[in-house]
């Protein structure tokens, strides 16, 4: 008994030491990435809102860019693994909270994914006041993940 117990407590040592080096993770590596990521859709975004402002929006780059918001917007809950908030010592605008509330964010992620797919699907079908529309709401994702989960003075 005395020994198992010994062994038992051996393989939680040895656990926990495995889970410490996964946490030691290259936070400053992990923050370049996400800011990556992120200008990554925010540059498509920007593209389809000066687009939408001309009088004759060129609807097929809007379609391309769309896309790219798409596909990318699944990737975004990966790139704030546990370690790589303000409590890494590495600049980020990334807030505590992320980690604190993780249904909320999921939830805020979650939201973006879905108007992302949404005006991907509504550029499709060629109709400008449809996309005008769904763009307007996948900024409103935006922003209102970056009002609860974002620094402000991360600009
Ligand atoms: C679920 C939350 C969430 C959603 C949705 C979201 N963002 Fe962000 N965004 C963040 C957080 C958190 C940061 C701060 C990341 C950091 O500094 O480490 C950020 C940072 C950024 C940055 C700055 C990157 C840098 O280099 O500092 C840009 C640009 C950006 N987001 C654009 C967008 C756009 C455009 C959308 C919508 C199309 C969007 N984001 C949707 C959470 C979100």
């Amino acid at each position: 008994m005395g020994l198992r117990f010994v062994a038992a407590a051996g393989a939680a040592l040895v656990l926990v030491s495995t889970a410490g080096a996964a946490f030691a993770l290259d936070a400053a590596a992990v923050v370049k990435a996400r800011h990556d990521f992120f200008h990554g859709i925010g540059r498509p975004a920007k593209a389809i809102k000066e687009e939408l402002g001309k009088s004759e929006p060129a609807v097929a780059d809007i379609q391309k860019y769309a896309a790219a918001i798409d596909a990318a917007a699944p990737q975004l809950p990966a790139q704030f693994p546990t370690g790589s908030g303000p409590e890494s010592g590495v600049k980020t605008g990334a807030k505590a909270d992320i980690w604190a509330k993780p249904a909320e964010f999921k939830k805020a992620a979650d939201n973006f994914a879905t108007a992302a797919h949404a005006l991907n699907v509504t550029t499709q079908k060629g109709d400008v006041a449809a996309i005008k529309q769904a763009f307007g709401a996948l900024g409103g994702t935006c922003k209102s993940c970056h009002d609860g989960f974002r620094e402000e003075e991360h600009h």
